[in-house]
């Protein structure tokens, strides 16, 4: 994707700040697309293997099941993961125009690791049908797919990371700034404890809540899917709160600000609505909550990204004013090189034609009176003098008191001659 890079030009200001709100928008859906695959693969494997060992196929149906929902879905993988990664990074080397972070590079490793997570996520879930026969290779496809999706979490935290850290950039000579900060580890534990968490939450959505829930399920599975997806969301729920407690705690002093620590706190608070409607499902059986749920960690998500944003914001500061000036001079080059253009360009008649067809055509013939007088009429007394012709087009002034004034055309000095050499040409030739 390194191509990007040079057919960017340097871009306006209102652009990064647009850039930005992409980048917010589209990381909605990339997060949790990802995180669910991260955590519906790990399941489905868990329940796979927990089948093989306690020989209930109650544990491999639930799995198929989680693995029927979340995984393989081509579509959806591109919708939600291929093309979103694409357009982030289209916005962060909008964002980061000139700094020498390699960030399309790095997404393009990124896009193409999320590609073979994808079809790695296909086979997994195919291969639950022979889970049998070929155990194995059913558990070396969901390995993969968990890897796979571990890769390419790490890849977008780090990346997201260390545009934090620009003092690190030039020290980053691998593929990827993997590991230049222990606060990405942080990040990346962060994330896949949340990646759990709403994982449990969207499986109780998805089998109990969504659409009425899944059809013909018996009451025992109901109640083990209340319990799991609300325990396991409950569970990592808090934890991933701690987390972010912690984060907002060790990120580096300068993306830190008021911003910042509000929206944390809200995140915070989001949490806990989330969970006192998680105990409400555990103790008082209201799976009707799921909903509630599942919707609040989204939020929870959305306050994590917002969160994100501000931290980038106050690092990135010095950026921002780097490239408002950058975008400044760009303009100014251009307007220069076209007035420029302006000025020097030769006048020519071919150029006056075209301005008598475009502009003097509306007001005047050469035998004939429109709103101004005709040609053959005014244009002996200028006798050939190109430049008082000229002089009267680029800047009119009132002649004759049986016409109006005529308007200033706004030309340039070049244009203005052109069109005198045009009108002298023609009257010539009418001669
Ligand atoms: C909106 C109408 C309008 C347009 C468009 C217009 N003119 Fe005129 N032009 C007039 C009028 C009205 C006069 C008479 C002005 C006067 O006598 O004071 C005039 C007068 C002139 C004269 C005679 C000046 C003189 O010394 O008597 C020339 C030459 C002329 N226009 C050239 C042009 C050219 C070249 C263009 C196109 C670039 C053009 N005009 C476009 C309305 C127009």
């Amino acid at each position: 994707m390194e191509f990007l890079e040079s057919i960017l030009l340097p871009p306006r200001a209102d652009h990064v700040l647009i850039a930005k709100y992409i980048i917010i928008v589209i990381s909605l859906f990339i997060v949790p697309y990802v995180s669910i695959l991260f955590g519906s693969s790990l399941f489905a494997l868990g329940f796979s293997v927990r089948e093989k060992i306690d020989r209930k196929p109650f544990f491999g149906q639930f799995g198929k099941d989680i693995a029927e929902t979340f995984l393989g879905r081509m579509v959806v993988g591109f919708v939600m993961g291929i093309l979103p990664i694409a357009i982030i990074a289209f916005c962060f080397a909008l964002v980061l125009y000139g700094t020498g972070f390699k960030v399309t590079q790095y997404f393009g490793i990124i896009l193409i690791q999320a590609v073979l997570m994808l079809i790695a996520s296909r086979m997994f879930r195919n291969s639950f049908e022979n889970r049998e026969r070929g155990f194995l290779m059913h558990v070396v496809w969901g390995l993969a797919t968990i890897g796979l999706a571990k890769v390419v979490i790490y890849g977008f935290v780090s990346v997201i990371t260390m545009i934090y850290f620009p003092e690190k950039w030039p020290y980053i000579d691998g593929p990827m700034p993997w590991t230049y900060d222990w606060s990405m580890a942080w990040k990346f534990v962060h994330f896949l404890v949340a990646a759990l968490a709403l994982t449990g939450a969207a499986i109780h959505f998805f089998f109990l809540n969504w659409e009425g829930g899944k059809e013909g399920l018996s009451s025992e599975y109901r109640d083990y899917v209340r319990k799991f997806g609300g325990g396991v969301a409950l569970g990592l729920g808090i934890l991933q709160a701690v987390f972010l407690l912690l984060y907002v705690a060790t990120v580096p002093v300068m993306t830190k600000s008021y911003a910042f620590f509000f929206s944390a706190m809200l995140g915070v608070l989001v949490m806990l609505i989330a969970s006192m409607y998680l105990l409400n499902i555990l103790r008082d059986r209201e799976t009707r909550f799921g909903s509630h749920v599942f919707v609040l960690f989204l939020v929870f998500f959305l306050v994590l990204l917002i969160n994100d944003n501000y931290a980038r914001e106050s690092a990135l500061h010095y950026q921002n004013y780097e490239l408002a000036a950058l975008a400044a001079q760009h303009e100014l080059e251009i307007e220069t090189s076209r007035s420029e253009r302006g000025n020097a360009a030769e006048a020519s008649v071919e150029v006056g034609k075209q301005i008598f067809d475009t502009k003097c055509i509306a007001c005047h013939r050469f035998d004939q009176r429109i709103v101004g007088p005709p040609y053959n009429d005014v244009l002996p007394k200028y006798d050939g003098d190109l430049e008082k012709l000229s002089g009267f087009i680029l800047n009119p002034v009132k002649v004759n008191a049986d016409y109006p004034a005529m308007p200033n055309q706004g030309l340039k000095p070049f244009e203005a001659e052109s069109a005198a050499m045009y009108l002298m040409e023609e009257f010539k030739k009418n001669q």
